[in-house]
């Protein structure tokens, strides 16, 4: 089984699928890498690492005739064009974002796994790359914010007087999010979370942060697997009113709210981002999708009277090195999950192969994506 590993293409993205160390991990399975020339130089994985690893390094073609082939991001339309039809496909896919490129793979009659699709299980947790991408996003989404906003991020007792430590808001407790929270608490800030879930409540303050809540009488916000669902115009007004005054307070905002298969929700508008002192900073995680402030810009950074709204949509990209690792680890996992007696196998009734396979020879299976086709 040969697995090819594409170097990106899209703007600004320093990550590569495979490292090094899954490729000797694999290697040692019977499967055979062909990774493109350079596919890991920015992230700092040598091409000679590749082949100390037993990985060939070829020209970007011939990376194309492998059964597996992987990438970080969405294939363009150029590469579906080029892979082999008996090729599965591995990648970070919004199939329902990116319907004309499921269009593409269906007339080539293509299988392709989307990483966006894993299952999130207890036995999926090791091969689920949005946590392990988000964690890094949450991370550094605070460390960027923390360089943006002019201030300190903690307490300080000077000769010189006393500096209040940074009010940081973080919308959106999931994985990035508590990252986020916990990363702030490190740097010292004072820590406030909201989620539509109240269950995370408990794990918000765990971390140390203020768990800042909206009454509900139903079940709002509380979706399916673990996820988030849309709230009810009620719900709404009152979570909108209760960010008004947290916003208004805040030196750090960082927004991660995402609920699967739509666009972000706008939890802050123009008229919130208004009330926000001069120098105070929003760091939009949901920016691919949308974004949670209405003056968001993708892979822009907007200043509006003052207030920088920070739209960067690949922050796991400026950590290139872990998140490659991880990604790459990641991927490992599917493919030893994959992975039997008769080696490489596509076994539908396994759930976690069977939501990630959402297209099959040119078959939609994924029920979603087909509707929206
Ligand atoms: P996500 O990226 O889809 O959403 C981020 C957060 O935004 C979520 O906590 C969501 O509840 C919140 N949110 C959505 N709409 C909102 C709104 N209007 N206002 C405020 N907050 C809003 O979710 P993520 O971080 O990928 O995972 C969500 C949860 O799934 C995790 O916290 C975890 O409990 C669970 N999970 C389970 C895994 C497993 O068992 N394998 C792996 C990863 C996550």
């Amino acid at each position: 089984m040969n697995i090819g590993v594409l170097k990106e293409t899209k703007s600004l993205e320093k990550r590569v699928a495979i490292i090094p160390s899954t490729v000797k991990d694999l290697t040692e399975k019977g499967y055979s890498f062909f990774v493109e020339k350079d596919a890991g130089h920015s992230s700092h994985y040598a091409d000679q690492s590749f082949v100390d690893a037993g990985a060939k390094i070829v020209e970007r073609n011939e990376v194309f005739g492998c059964d597996i082939v992987v990438k970080v991001n969405t294939p363009t339309e150029d590469e579906i064009g080029l892979l082999n039809s008996n090729s599965l496909l591995i990648s970070l896919f919004q199939t329902i974002k990116d319907i004309d490129l499921v269009k593409k793979l269906k007339d080539k009659q293509l299988s392709a796994f989307s990483l966006n699709l894993l299952p999130r299980t207890t036995l999926a947790q090791k091969m689920d790359i949005l946590s392990s991408q988000a964690n890094i996003a949450g991370y550094k989404a605070v460390l960027i914010g923390a360089d943006h906003i002019e201030k300190y991020m903690p307490l300080l007792m000077t000769a010189a007087g006393t500096i209040s430590p940074a009010k940081t808001l973080v919308i959106g407790a999931g994985v990035a999010g508590l990252q986020a929270i916990a990363t702030a608490k490190r740097l010292g800030a004072q820590v406030e979370a909201f989620d539509v879930r109240p269950e995370v409540k408990e794990q918000v303050e765990s971390l140390g942060a203020k768990f800042v809540e909206v009454e509900s009488d139903g079940d709002d916000g509380v979706g399916s697997g673990g996820y988030a669902k849309e709230t009810s115009e009620e719900y709404k007004k009152r979570q909108q009113e209760l960010m008004q005054d947290r916003i208004s307070k805040s030196d750090l905002v960082i927004t991660t709210a995402l609920i699967p298969n739509r666009p972000a929700p706008v939890l802050i508008p123009t008229n919130m981002v208004n009330l926000m002192k001069s120098g105070s900073v929003i760091m939009d995680l949901a920016a691919e999708n949308g974004g949670n402030c209405e003056l968001t810009k993708p892979d822009e950074l907007v200043n509006h009277n003052g207030v920088l709204i920070d739209g960067n949509t690949n922050l796991p990209s400026t950590m290139a090195t872990h998140a490659s690792q991880l990604f790459s680890k990641n991927v490992q996992a599917i493919i030893e999950h994959c992975h039997g007696e008769e080696g490489f196998k596509l076994d539908k009734e396994d759930e976690i192969i069977d939501g990630m396979l959402f297209i099959e020879k040119g078959e939609i299976r994924h029920e979603p994506t087909k509707e929206a086709l």
